[in-house]
C-alpha cells in the first residue's frame, strides 16, 4: 500500500481551478505530461450529500448531487494521479468527504489559498490562513482517518517569519506535501510571485513542496518549469493560468499550437459527456484574445456538446461516440437486467424496451391498455415521466387501477419511455400488447375490419388516423402527441 502512495517529490501538477479543472482538463494534462492533476475546489458541504454512482456507460466513476448534478467525475486513466480539493473549514465534514472520495482519489487536498468569496465564506478557503488551530485540527484528522495522502495549498503571510511558522505547524500534522502560492491574500495574478517566500518555505520543511503562481511570469513553456523550480528551490511545480490557457505547457516539446489542444480538449469532454457550459468555459479561456473570433462566436453561441463540436468541425466523431455509447448503453440494459418483475417500492419494474418493429404500424402497447382499461372500467391509465441529466434519457412510470408500472429501462424520447411503461403493465397483469405473432386480439381484428370497410392501406391509414384521433389521456409530464395511442373507438 505504501509503496503505492502518490509521491509530491519532484512532480508538475495541474494546479485546481473551479471550472477548469474538470475531467477533459485533467486528462488533458496528463496526456501532455503533468504527473499529478488536482480537481477543482469542491466545497465540502456539496460533497458530502452526494451519491457516488459507477457509470458503467462512460467508464466513469460519478459523485451525484441529489439534483443529479455531477459534482466530481474520475476515471481509471487518473487513477493514482488525481487530487481531489476540498473547501472547508469544518474537521468532521472534511473527513467524512475524504471517507466517500478516497477510494477513487490518489490524494486529498485542503483549499486555503483561495481569496475568492465562494471560498472564504464560512471560514473556508484563504480565510483558514488566520485560523492556524483550524488548520490543524482538519489536517490532523483527515491524516489519522486516511489511508490516503493529505496536502494542503496556501498563499504566503504578510512576513517570511509568520509562512514558516504557518508551514512548520502544518508539516507537523502529517501531510505528505504542502504547495505555496508565492502571494499574499490579497494580491492578484498580476502581482509578481515571491519566489524568495517560497525558497525560505523549502529550506525549513521536509515534506515535498509544490511551488506555484509562476504562470506567465516566469512560466510560458516547458523550460520555465524548470527555472521556476529553481527559482524557488522547490522539489515540485504546480500550474494553473499557464496549464487553462494551454495545456501542452507540460509537454517537453511543447507547446503545441493552441487549435490542436482544443480539439483535443473537446474530444474527452464529448468522451466524457462533459457538461457543454463547463466545455465552453474552458474552450473560451483557451481561445483568450480570440474569444471574439468566428470561431470563439460559435463556440459561445452553442448550447450543447453537439453544437461546440460543430463549431470545431468535429461533428463526425461526436456521432461515434453518441453510437459507442449507445451501443454499450444498450448491451448493459439487456445483459444485467431481469426479464421478471421486480418491485421497487410501490411501482413494478421489468428490463423492457419499446421497440416499433415488433408492432405492426397503428398498433402500440398504450392503445392495448387504454381499451383494456375502459373495458374494465377503470381510469385512463395516467403516465409521469421523467428525465435523467447524465444522458437525458426518459422513464416513464404508468398508474393503472391505483398500481404503478415502469420499465427499469431507459428510453431516448417519452413516447417510447411510455410505452414500455405500458408494456410493463400489460405484461404483469397478462393482457395481450399486440405484438406482431402474437394471437390476434380484438384491436388487432377491428383495426383490420375498418381497413377493409374503408378501403384504405396501411400507410394511408397511417397518414389518415393520426388526424382523426382525438385522445384526452390525461398526463402530468408535459404535453407530447398521443394520437397514436389512441384506439379506433376514439375517432
Ligand atoms: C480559473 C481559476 C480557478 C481557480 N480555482 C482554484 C481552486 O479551485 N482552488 C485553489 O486552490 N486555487 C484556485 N485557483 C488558483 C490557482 O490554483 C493558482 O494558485 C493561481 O492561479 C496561481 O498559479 P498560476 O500562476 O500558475 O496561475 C484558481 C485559479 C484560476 C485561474
Amino acid at each position: 500500500m505504501a509503496s503505492n502512495r502518490l509521491s509530491f517529490r519532484n512532480i508538475t501538477a495541474l494546479a485546481p481551478m473551479v471550472r477548469v479543472g474538470t475531467l477533459p482538463m485533467r486528462l488533458l494534462a496528463l496526456d501532455y505530461g503533468a504527473d499529478v492533476v488536482y480537481c477543482e475546489e469542491l466545497i465540502d458541504i456539496k460533497m458530502a450529500q452526494c451519491q457516488r454512482v459507477v457509470n458503467e456507460v462512460l467508464q466513469t466513476v460519478d459523485f451525484v448531487a441529489p439534483d443529479d448534478r455531477v459534482m466530481f467525475r474520475t476515471c481509471e486513466r487518473e487513477r493514482g494521479r488525481v487530487v481531489f480539493q476540498m473547501g472547508t473549514a469544518d474537521p468532521d465534514r472534511a473527513l467524512t468527504v475524504a471517507q466517500l472520495v478516497q477510494k477513487d482519489v490518489a490524494a486529498v487536498d485542503v483549499n486555503m489559498g483561495c481569496p475568492k468569496e465562494y471560498s472564504t465564506k464560512g471560514g473556508m478557503g484563504a480565510a483558514l490562513l488566520s485560523n492556524p488551530d483550524r488548520i490543524e485540527a482538519i489536517l490532523k484528522k483527515l491524516v489519522s482517518g486516511l489511508d490516503i495522502p493529505v496536502t494542503c495549498k496556501i498563499r504566503i503571510l504578510p512576513s517570511v517569519e509568520e509562512t514558516i511558522s504557518l508551514v512548520q505547524r502544518i508539516e507537523r500534522t502529517g501531510v505528505s506535501a504542502i504547495a505555496v502560492h508565492g502571494r499574499f491574500k490579497d494580491e492578484r495574478p498580476r502581482h509578481p510571485v515571491h519566489c524568495d517566500y517560497i525558497q525560505a518555505v523549502a529550506q525549513t520543511v521536509s515534506i515535498p513542496v509544490i511551488a506555484n503562481g509562476g504562470s506567465s511570469d516566469p512560466v510560458k513553456t516547458n523550460a520555465d518549469i524548470e527555472e521556476f523550480r529553481k527559482a524557488t528551490g522547490a522539489s515540485s511545480v504546480m500550474l494553473a493560468r499557464a496549464a487553462m490557457w494551454n495545456a501542452s505547457v507540460f509537454a517537453k516539446q511543447g507547446p503545441h499550437p493552441v487549435e490542436k489542444v482544443m480539439e483535443e480538449y473537446l474530444k474527452y469532454a464529448i468522451r466524457y459527456d462533459n457538461n457543454a457550459f463547463n466545455t465552453k468555459y474552458c474552450l473560451c479561456q483557451m481561445l483568450r484574445d480570440k474569444v471574439e473570433s468566428p470561431l470563439g462566436k460559435k463556440v459561445q453561441a452553442a448550447q450543447t456538446n453537439a453544437e461546440i463540436s460543430e463549431a470545431y468541425g468535429l461533428q463526425e466523431f461526436y456521432q461515434q461516440i453518441q453510437d459507442q455509447l449507445q451501443t454499450r448503453r444498450d448491451a448493459l440494459q439487456s445483459s444485467s437486467l431481469p426479464d421478471r418483475p421486480v418491485m421497487e417500492g410501490d411501482v413494478t419494474t421489468m428490463a423492457v424496451k419499446f421497440e416499433r418493429r415488433e408492432y405492426p404500424p397503428q398498433i402500440t402497447p398504450k392503445m392495448f391498455l387504454l381499451e383494456w382499461s375502459r373495458r374494465e372500467k377503470l381510469e385512463q391509465p395516467l403516465y409521469e415521466i421523467v428525465q435523467r441529466s447524465q444522458d437525458r434519457a426518459f422513464q416513464a412510470t404508468v398508474t393503472v387501477a391505483d398500481k404503478k408500472y415502469r420499465s427499469s429501462l431507459w428510453e431516448k424520447s417519452k413516447k417510447f419511455a411510455e410505452q414500455a411503461a405500458a408494456i410493463v403493465c400489460l405484461r404483469v397483469l397478462g393482457i395481450p400488447e399486440g405484438r406482431i405473432g402474437e394471437e390476434d386480439s380484438g384491436l388487432v381484428c377491428k383495426r383490420k375490419r375498418e381497413r377493409k370497410l374503408n378501403g384504405t392501406t396501411e400507410e394511408e391509414e397511417t397518414e389518415g388516423s393520426k388526424k382523426r384521433h382525438v385522445v384526452d389521456i390525461k398526463r402530468r409530464a408535459n404535453g407530447d402527441d398521443h394520437e397514436a395511442d389512441a384506439p379506433p373507438e376514439q375517432t
